[in-house]
């Protein structure tokens, strides 16, 4: 998720679009750049680092009236100042922003060098550049329409050519993309905050349109070029509620941009229903595995017990998941054929990269899913599959959990089908429905009042239990760790059916109870522990699939999930267990963005 911001007006559009992007940086912000036209001449000026550090190397802004600016969160390319945006063509004479990933950029780069095009970042973005050059006669409109013709993958795009200094043009799909309107100045922006305090009459920009602005006018038309009249939304949002687009925390916000999230981590990884991670470069990595051993902390670790059981059941391959900052006393028996998958969001977690740094050092490959282009485990892993989260600012993971998520089934996937443990039709079966999870996981979010409600009659329970069989165990254990670091109230994860050999002792009246209910298989059983519990008078509040609700018939309340395939279902399961944990420390009035004691990156061992 990045952030791109245009000008075109009266004023200098340098300080005006540095402000517009300070309000974006909750987008992204591991290098920022600007390019505005200055004696006639396009000039860029790119750093890695915070926008801070750009404003700096600016200095005393040189007059210009028009520009676009851009604050990044790595997908493509490390962050450092050649891959910071804009970008430009190879004459220099046209730059680009983009919000956005690319998904046929190989073979696009691939094409342009063999026509002369020379590249200088490793960024998807730069394909554009030099697509819009390689179709520039005498309009950069047509020039940008042509190049969409070309281009697959999700984008917000702002793009200005020294041949026309007075006009940005924009295009959008499946990123955000906004238009502000002001007297005499207009706005182009990846989301509302950034105009904040500018204009308060903006377009929201829907998929496939296409803006032409200038200082004096907006034009939006489709990609064809048809005009389209859109109404004009009035702001009310003051800057802050408006980063967290209207949502009165950013974790509320992170769960809710889950489906998205989801939708941009699988993005061209599965085709006609295979995994494919060639781009990945994985194939020698798995050649030979005979056993994964896959370490991460807190959240990521419960993303790892899931990947454990998905891995192991369709690719038939052996999977010790464990914690990281336990890991490194084990002196493990390292074998031939081993591989480490480390898993963690930020990239930093001093124990993770420990346990990295240890199997390197006993000759093993390290894998590492990370949210972070960059970080220190993403540059020191032999290979990196990344999460398309987006920034997670809240210190409870929601969003990056539910991407790890994905990550782990299409490494299961994969496995499966390099190891032929299964018929590619039933794979292709299981791709497609991994890929209608964003739809899911929409329907899931639809439950958030009922939870509210929920959440309000239990808030002063001192303690609460989350049960689960096989992977509702594996969730369970991530609602427990949800709970307590944001509402302070002791939870425990147990599996169910260990509950009557001791902590069973603990369930008293009214001791809530959250049930997870998913597996279609564990249903008898989990209807029996259900009853134990009871029957010494816990209140039962059952997270069920539709299709097992005569299970949770002596349940007190039930949560419906949609009826996914149960190997799928964690990806579900987890969403009202966010939400329950979200207004359960609402209700009792913790910081929810930033829970006390704790760090969002925890860089100390
Ligand atoms: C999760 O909500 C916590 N913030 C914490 O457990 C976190 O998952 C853990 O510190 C690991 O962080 P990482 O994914 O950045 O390595």
């Amino acid at each position: 998720m990045c952030g791109i911001m245009g000008y075109a007006g009266r004023n200098n559009a340098i300080p005006v679009i540095t402000h517009g992007l300070s309000n974006l940086e909750y987008r992204g912000y591991d290098s920022a750049g600007i390019a505005i036209f200055k004696d006639g001449q396009i000039m860029i000026t790119k750093k890695a680092g915070r926008l801070a550090d750009l404003v700096k190397a600016i200095g005393e802004p040189p007059a210009a009236n028009l520009g676009i600016g851009h604050t990044r969160w790595a997908t493509h390319g490390v962050p450092s100042d050649v891959n910071a945006h804009p970008h430009a063509d190879c004459s220099g004479r046209i730059a680009i922003v983009h919000n956005g990933i690319i998904e046929n950029y190989a073979a696009l780069r691939k094409e342009l060098i063999l026509e002369g095009h020379d590249f200088i970042s490793d960024t998807d973005t730069e394909v554009v550049a030099h697509l819009v050059e390689k179709f520039y006669a005498d309009s950069l409109e047509n020039a940008v329409r042509k190049a969409l013709n070309y281009i697959e993958g999700s984008f917000a795009l702002a793009v200005i050519s020294q041949e026309e200094p007075d006009k940005i043009i924009a295009a959008k799909k499946d990123s955000p993309l906004i238009v502000g309107l002001g007297a005499g100045e207009n706005y182009i922006a990846s989301d509302i905050p950034a105009i904040l305090g500018k204009t308060d009459k903006v377009y929201i920009l829907d998929d496939y349109e296409f803006v032409v602005v200038t200082a004096e006018g907006v034009t939006i038309t489709d990609f064809s070029g048809n005009l389209i009249n859109k109404e004009i939304f009035n702001v009310t949002w003051d800057p802050i509620s408006a980063e967290k687009a209207g949502y009165e925390h950013f974790m509320l916000k992170e769960i809710h941009e889950q489906p998205d999230a989801i939708r941009q981590t699988l993005r061209g990884k599965i085709k006609d229903g295979l995994v494919d991670f060639s781009e990945q470069g994985l194939d020698e990595l798995f050649d030979d595995v005979k056993k994964i051993y896959m370490v991460a902390c807190g959240t990521a670790y419960h993303a790892g017990l899931v990947g454990r059981l998905a891995i192991e059941k369709i690719a038939r391959l052996p999977v010790e998941t464990d914690i990281a900052s336990e890991f490194r006393y084990r002196d493990v028996l390292w074998s031939p054929g081993d591989l480490m998958i480390v898993i963690s969001q930020s990239g930093e977690t001093a124990d993770t990269l420990a346990v990295l740094r240890e199997a390197q050092r006993n000759g093993v490959k390290v894998l590492a899913v990370t949210n972070v282009v960059g970080s220190s485990i993403a540059r020191e892993a032999d290979k990196v599959l990344y999460t398309y989260a987006g920034p997670e600012i809240a210190v409870a993971s929601t969003k990056a959990y539910s991407t790890q998520l994905v990550i782990m089934y299409l490494l299961a996937l994969y496995l499966a089908k390099k190891r032929k443990t299964y018929d590619q039709k039933t794979l292709a079966g299981l791709g497609k429905e991994l890929l209608d999870m964003d739809v899911m996981t929409e329907k899931v979010l639809q439950e958030e009042e009922k939870i509210k409600r929920l959440a309000g009659k239990y808030q002063n329970v001192e303690s609460t239990f989350f049960l689960g069989r096989g992977l509702d165990y594996a969730v369970a254990m991530e609602g427990a760790l949800k709970l307590k670091e944001i509402s302070y109230i002791h939870a425990e994860a147990y599996a169910a059916g260990e509950l009557k050999h001791g902590p069973l002792a603990l369930i008293d009246t009214g001791v809530p109870v959250l049930a997870l209910i998913s597996q279609d298989a564990l249903a008898a059983k989990s209807m029996s522990n259900i009853k134990e519990v009871k029957a010494r008078g816990a209140v039962v509040v059952a997270v069920c699939k539709e299709n097992l609700q005569e299970v949770c018939q002596e349940c007190d309340e039930q949560i419906l999930l949609p009826d996914v395939n149960p190997l799928l279902a964690p990806i579900v399961s987890v969403i009202p267990l966010q939400m329950f944990a979200y207004y359960m420390a609402i209700f009792r009035g913790a910081d929810v963005d930033k829970p006390r004691n704790l760090a969002k990156s925890v860089t100390v061992e």
